[in-house]
């Protein structure tokens, strides 16, 4: 088939100059940007805000970071996106640091949208005040780590007002081969779905060192081999392709058996590295989840396997993207082999199928922005992260877990340090 078109929006941006509907019913003018504030300028948040600037009429003219070295680097970094998008530089008063750097954020006058990329433990508390503050609102996964959070969350999206429009960074599903695929599938093609087989193959995370940080401080910034503040791979990581299954199905796990360990890892941290899940979703569909998330052996993998009564598809972050039986169909811009694309990227920019993922997702946001209909996608991103929450708790308790158990005493993660020590 040919290339799929990618999604075009209203907006566009030519050697610097910014292109918008004359005017939009969301209040933006012709010739106005979306003026961005990056809350958390680490790996994650830097790449999608400079995507958005690449991208979309979002121009970063805010930054807010716990640290002050991340707060530095981030600066320089969107002052040099800026410059060779023939923008200004970032004001220096509109870049904050200290526990409340988010707060300081989200009070700004001068900024339209939040982006928030910091630590998964924060997600919730940080989207309050965003949305709070009336301005739009980008929040990575996942939304929140505990069902305490999550029902914050969902306390939360109650607030958004009707010109206000929140995503949760599930990029994936605006992947263009896995839209189409999804569409395809949705439409019936592989006839009674009764199984998925899913990983998540992951290499190890890198240690992060910073002479003289205390106990606290080398938490924080080994964020991901902390269950509190990450959530644990499930929920942290693996939650793409959890996500995927709902979306594909509709629907949400109804219990699931789990097992999994501290098999490899030695390191700081209390994570599992490796989780084995089986999940039964409604309509009697049996969802295998396997993943692990250590060694450093250059092999990279995640992706889903459907099978159903007429047909199979197969969904790989790399490789073929096709479906076999009564309606057979592939990607035909896949890479040949899984093995040739298998390339971890930490900061979520993978190549082969996901290539443009991230620019899809954010043009589809900012597109809300401009010409709207607003998105609230805080319930699905819910949905989703405590379905990975339910096989965390299956595993980590070692007995089944339903939906309703999960709800009623799912698990609760304290902080356990003092922000104010950073301020
Ligand atoms: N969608 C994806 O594919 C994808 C990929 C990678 C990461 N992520 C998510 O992005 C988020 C950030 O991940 P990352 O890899 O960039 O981590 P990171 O550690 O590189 O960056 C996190 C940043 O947040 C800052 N920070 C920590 N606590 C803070 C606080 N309380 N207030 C303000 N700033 C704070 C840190 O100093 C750091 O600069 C996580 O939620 C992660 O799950 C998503």
């Amino acid at each position: 088939m040919e290339r799929r078109e990618f999604i075009q929006t209203t907006v566009a941006v030519t050697s610097g100059m910014l292109l918008l509907k004359p005017k939009s019913a969301f209040g933006y003018e012709a010739n106005s940007a979306v003026r961005h504030g990056l809350l958390g300028c680490g790996n994650r948040g830097t790449h999608v805000a400079t995507s958005f600037s690449q991208n979309t009429v979002a121009q970063v003219v805010a930054l807010a970071d716990l640290f002050p070295n991340q707060l530095e680097d981030g600066h320089a970094h969107f002052n040099q996106v800026n410059a060779a998008l023939g923008r200004q530089p970032i004001d220096p008063k509109l870049t904050f640091h200290g526990p409340h750097a988010f707060e300081q954020l989200a009070a700004s006058p001068d900024v339209d949208l939040i982006q928030i990329s910091t630590p998964p433990f924060f997600h919730v508390e940080h989207l309050a005040a965003a949305v709070a503050s009336g301005k739009h609102v980008y929040c990575e996964k996942p939304m929140g780590i505990d069902v305490k959070q999550a029902k914050q969350a969902l306390e939360i999206a109650k607030q958004v007002k009707p010109t206000q429009s929140v995503d949760v960074g599930f990029q994936c599903r605006n992947a263009p081969p896995i839209a189409a695929i999804a569409e395809k599938i949705k439409a019936g093609a592989l006839g009674k779905i009764a199984t998925i087989s899913s990983y998540y193959y992951a290499p190890a995370s890198k240690e992060k060192v910073f002479p003289g940080a205390g106990k606290d401080e080398y938490r924080l910034r080994n964020w991901l081999w902390d269950r509190a503040l990450s959530g644990d791979i499930l929920v942290e990581q693996n939650i793409h392709i959890i996500d995927l299954c709902n979306w594909i199905l509709g629907a949400r796990p109804l219990k699931a058996t789990a097992t999994g360990g501290r098999s490899v890892l030695t390191h700081a941290g209390d994570c599992w590295d490796n989780y084995q899940v089986d999940y039964l979703y409604p309509g009697g569909v049996r969802v295998s989840f396997a993943s692990k998330q250590f060694g450093d052996y250059n092999m990279f993998e995640a992706g889903l396997r459907l099978f159903g009564s007429d047909g199979a598809a197969s969904i790989p972050y790399g490789g073929p993207m096709e479906i076999v039986g009564a309606q057979p169909w592939a990607w035909t811009e896949s890479m040949n082999t899984q093995a040739s694309s298998g390339k971890f990227a930490a900061n979520g920019a993978f190549g082969d199928n996901l290539a443009f993922a991230d620019r899809d997702k954010e043009r589809t946001f900012i597109d809300s922005i401009v010409n709207g209909p607003v998105h609230n996608q805080i319930a699905s991103g819910v949905e989703t992260a405590m379905s990975c929450m339910m096989g965390r708790m299956a595993g980590l308790r070692g007995h089944e877990v339903t939906w309703e158990e999960l709800e009623a005493h799912g698990e609760t993660y304290k902080l356990g340090m003092d922000m104010a020590q950073f301020g």
